[in-house]
């Protein structure tokens, strides 16, 4: 990874956690010891819990990150929660497009583009998740599809913004299978994405954006994965639900 930058360690807890789960977990997380790494940390919890942690993250160097938001700021939309109201829970960061809401939720690369807008309105800063199914890569059709998710998702962001873009490289086919991608196969494509943004944006606001990967990240293949070039963190789902294993790849 490139030195300059501090890592980006994200823990998506998904539908799990619940208040009293997610101050168990900050108990036990804290249990386990001072964190030995200059890694900046954030956890997205279900939007319930938000409220909770960010009283009880105070006294810590964790972040809040939401896992998804509006792309309204305000208005009649049942259901739908703003990135203003995250900001008042203190929230730093949000997921824009993980694969989950592509796949249940239905939402296009149109309407991540329009949730990574509604995230620079409240000054959040988006990670958003791109990546390729199985039967894209044995077509050999992986780096057409991701340029394409982000050709739209990153369409009319000016370059001030963009450089404030997380993007996270999950492939889906490695999402809660326990089959992460292999360190070279994670570089080969962040890379490619980086080439990628050089041209779609600029060379200097590309190597401003950081580049994560996401996908059954564990505490064994944390380190490989970060010793990559082009990998500046990770997006951890499961492994982030335990506290030990997750304190583990921080100090990876
Ligand atoms: P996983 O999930 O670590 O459980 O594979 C990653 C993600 O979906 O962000």
């Amino acid at each position: 990874m490139d030195k300059q930058k501090k890592p980006l360690i994200v823990a998506n807890w998904k539908l799990h956690g619940g208040e009293s789960f997610s101050l168990r977990w900050l108990t036990a997380f804290k249990n386990q010891g001072p964190l030995l790494s200059s890694a900046e940390v954030v956890i997205c919890p279900p939007f319930t819990d938000l409220a909770s942690l960010f009283m009880a993250f105070q006294d810590t160097s964790l972040k809040l990150g939401a896992q998804n938001l509006s792309a309204y700021d305000e208005g009649a939309y049942t259901g739908e929660v703003s990135g203003a109201f995250l900001r008042e829970w203190g929230v730093e960061y949000v997921i824009v497009g993980h694969s989950e809401r592509r796949e249940h939720f239905f939402e296009s690369n149109e309407m991540v583009a329009e949730k990574i807008q509604a995230a620079f309105r409240q000054d959040l800063k988006p990670i958003v998740c791109v990546g390729e199914t199985l039967a894209l890569r044995e077509a050999g059709k992986t780096m057409d599809f991701i340029k394409n998710q982000l050709k739209i998702a990153l369409t009319g962001l000016g370059l001030g913004l963009a450089e404030n873009l997380v993007i996270a490289y999950e492939p889906l086919w490695a999402i809660g299978t326990g089959k992460n991608a292999t360190p070279e196969q994670a570089e080969e494509v962040l890379k490619e994405i980086r080439d990628y943004l050089k041209i779609f944006l600029d060379a200097p606001t590309a190597l401003k954006i950081r580049l994560l990967y996401g996908g059954s990240v564990k505490t064994s293949n944390a380190a490989l994965l970060l010793a990559q070039n082009h990998v500046e963190g990770l997006l951890v789902g499961g492994a982030s639900l335990d506290p030990k294993a997750f304190y583990e790849i921080l100090n990876a």
